[in-house]
């Protein structure tokens, strides 16, 4: 009999290889290689003149069938999906551990369940008791949810195959966590992890049922497993938020039935996720006096322009250490860019001062307009200078320092004014102002500092 050859699988890429390495050769994780099973290969050439079913076409100018959405009664969570569920359709949830995923999708079940649909809720994670538990502090005990605690995916397909009704929503909280007998290997690996969430995503379509996946993520934000994972699904979300801050974001990163910039806000409080529906002053810290360091930034998440703090420090170091640059909510990449073209093309020194950056309130800045209020706020922090009072700050920082425009520069301006802000500044030519702003363009980095130096 011919030796099976090992097959070592990277559990964060999915690259295969056939020695253990500590290091995966293709994304360079370490210890991610793990044994499994080898994979079935077809090399036989396809016979094809019988057994193959004919292909129908079909043309793309067929009227489309209306989607069907249903919601669930969670507006910030429809949001997002475009409008709510929909049938057959499978999403996958990442989110940091402890976020509130668990939380959010009992609620969503409860609520669906409260309006006649029959949801059911199969936690692989925790014991019925503590999902029970959980559900009686959110009082949402009576909900008629079905739960239940299983991690086998025939199991689970059985007995969804003898309910009386099918399910309208499906949650399986983790899939990290199943396990399906047609394969080998333990859960969490990225084959178990692939064929669970096959198994599952077929029957969600023929059934058309709304799946729910929740997901882990590793510890650079991805969601661990395949990359497979995310091409399987129709959605897919992830639940952010700082978890010492109360605020959460519900964001899409890819939805096949809309569009991916509108987001859900929620804040967790002793009784579960409350909606926020207007979010544009969370991410403000509230003080009257301006500080120096700190800049707002209109943001503009789908239709709702959020404002948003970022907050610079800078200590200067006295001994020749390597200094330290810190950054939360936002990228570490994009910060190093930026303290090099204000460096570069501005004169200004951070080679001997630690950088430290925050955006307020646990948010996720991932917007390039972004650019300008975080330039506006290290400037202000390495000048010791407050930014002028009651100021927003926008605009995409180019290598050359030059300040490039941004969409929805006159909408971002209009609900900052809407909010009390007075002044604002970023690219040149944004269109009308708003009645009550100053408005000061400023075309280059180098015309920002000089204002922020100039100030007394
Ligand atoms: P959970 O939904 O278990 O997170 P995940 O499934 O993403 O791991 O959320 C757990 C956290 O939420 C926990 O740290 C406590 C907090 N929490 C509240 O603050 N209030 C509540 O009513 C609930 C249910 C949880
Ligand atoms: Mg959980």
């Amino acid at each position: 009999m011919a030796k099976t050859k090992k097959r070592y699988v990277c559990q964060a890429c999915g690259a295969v290889s056939r020695r253990w390495q500590g290091q995966c050769a293709d994304c360079a994780e370490w210890n991610s290689l793990v044994e499994e099973a080898p994979a079935t290969v077809f090399s036989q050439k396809h016979d094809l003149s019988s057994g193959g079913r004919a292909v129908e076409f079909v043309s793309l100018d067929k009227p489309a069938e209306a989607l069907l959405r249903r919601t669930t009664g969670l507006a910030e969570f429809d949001r997002p999906l475009g409008g709510g569920l929909v049938p057959g359709s499978a999403i996958l949830m990442g989110g940091d551990p402890g976020i509130g995923k668990s939380t959010l999708l009992l609620q969503a079940a409860a609520t669906i369940a409260k309006n006649g649909g029959e949801t059911v809720y199969v936690s692989g994670e925790e014991a019925a008791g503590q999902v029970r538990m959980r559900a009686t502090r959110l009082g949402l005990a009576d909900a008629p949810v079905k739960m239940a605690a299983a991690t086998s995916v025939r199991d689970i397909l059985t007995t969804l195959s003898k309910m009386e009704k099918t399910p309208d929503l499906l949650v399986i909280d983790s899939i990290q966590t199943m396990h399906s007998d047609q394969i080998e290997g333990a859960p969490g690996t990225v084959s178990q992890v692939r064929a669970s969430a096959f198994e599952l995503i077929r029957y969600a379509k023929e059934n058309g049922v709304a799946l729910v996946l929740v997901g882990h993520v590793t510890k650079d934000g991805n969601i661990a497993g395949p990359r497979v994972l995310e091409h399987m699904v129709d959605v897919v979300m992830s639940f952010e938020g700082e978890r010492s801050h109360q605020y959460r974001i519900l964001r899409v990163l890819k939805n096949r039935f809309g569009a991916v910039d509108e987001i859900g806000v929620f804040a967790m409080a002793g009784k579960g996720l409350t909606e926020v529906e207007n979010p544009s002053m969370l991410f403000l810290s509230g003080r009257d006096e301006p500080l120096a360091g700190s800049a707002v930034f209109p943001a503009l998440e789908g239709t709702r322009p959020v404002l948003i703090e970022v907050q610079a420090l800078i200590v200067r170091l006295q001994s020749g250490a390597t200094p330290r640059r810190a950054v939360v909510g936002w990228d570490t990449g994009r910060l190093a860019m930026l303290l090099a073209v204000l460096e570069a093309r501005c004169g200004l020194n951070f080679s001997s001062a630690e950088v430290y950056l925050n955006v307020a309130g646990g948010y996720r800045l991932s917007d390039p307009a972004a650019d300008l209020a975080v330039a506006g706020a290290l400037v202000s922090a390495l000048a010791d200078k407050p930014l002028p009072d009651k100021s927003v700050h926008f605009g995409e920082v180019s290598l050359a320092g030059e300040v490039r425009p941004v969409a929805h520069g006159g909408l971002r301006l209009r609900e900052a004014a809407k909010l009390g802000f007075t002044n604002g500044s970023g690219p040149p030519d944004i269109g009308e102002i708003p009645n009550g702003l100053n408005y000061v363009s400023v075309a280059s980095l180098p015309k920002l500092v000089d204002r922020v130096m100039r100030a007394h």
